[in-house]
């Protein structure tokens, strides 16, 4: 009996051996063209990776600055500013209507110490109070004081007598 399940253990080891034959020696050895094969895959796997990580990253930053309602054109005057937060609750920007009723905005942090800036009337620009820093309302570009880069841009749009922020430039 015991010899009767020796043997049918037998043939099954050496069906297995026969169907799945293993070189014992050679088993850990890996060679160099195995090697190569799986360094070019893992980098290539690595690329892919990186470059899908950037691309949903810019996709979900892009949806994530959604257009957003400031408010009602006439509430905005000729020569007037508005306060508003964007993209999250903690952006403060500020957004002038400029003499000529021409609509821009901007990031309200100082590009030097990150004071608030403020819209001069008087000079038609914006207005850092800390260390008379200012910018122009065209491109919010540094003119005078020592910030020395431009404010960042929020894009603002017009339409049926609302006005919307729609993007953030860096
Ligand atoms: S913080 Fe605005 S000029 Fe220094």
């Amino acid at each position: 009996m015991n010899d009767q399940e020796t043997c049918t253990s037998c043939k099954q080891a050496k069906k297995w051996r026969d169907d799945f034959p293993v070189e014992w020696e050679g088993d850990n050895y890996v060679t160099r063209r195995e090697m190569v094969k799986f360094l070019t895959l893992g980098s290539l796997f690595l690329a892919v990776a990186s470059w899908a990580t950037a691309f949903a990253s810019k996709f979900l930053h892009s949806g994530s600055q959604n257009r957003q309602l400031l408010g009602l054109s006439d509430d905005l005057k000729p020569n007037g500013s508005a306060l508003f937060r964007y993209p999250t609750a903690k952006d403060p920007c500020i957004a002038v209507r400029t003499a000529d009723g021409k609509l821009v905005a901007y990031s309200q942090v100082c590009t030097h110490l990150s004071c608030a800036v403020v819209y001069d009337k008087s000079e038609q620009s914006l207005f850092c109070p800390c260390h008379n820093g200012r910018f122009n309302l065209e491109q919010g570009a540094p003119i005078a004081g020592p910030p020395t880069r431009p404010l960042p841009r929020i894009k603002l749009v017009e339409s049926n007598g609302r006005i919307y922020a729609t993007e953030r430039e860096a």
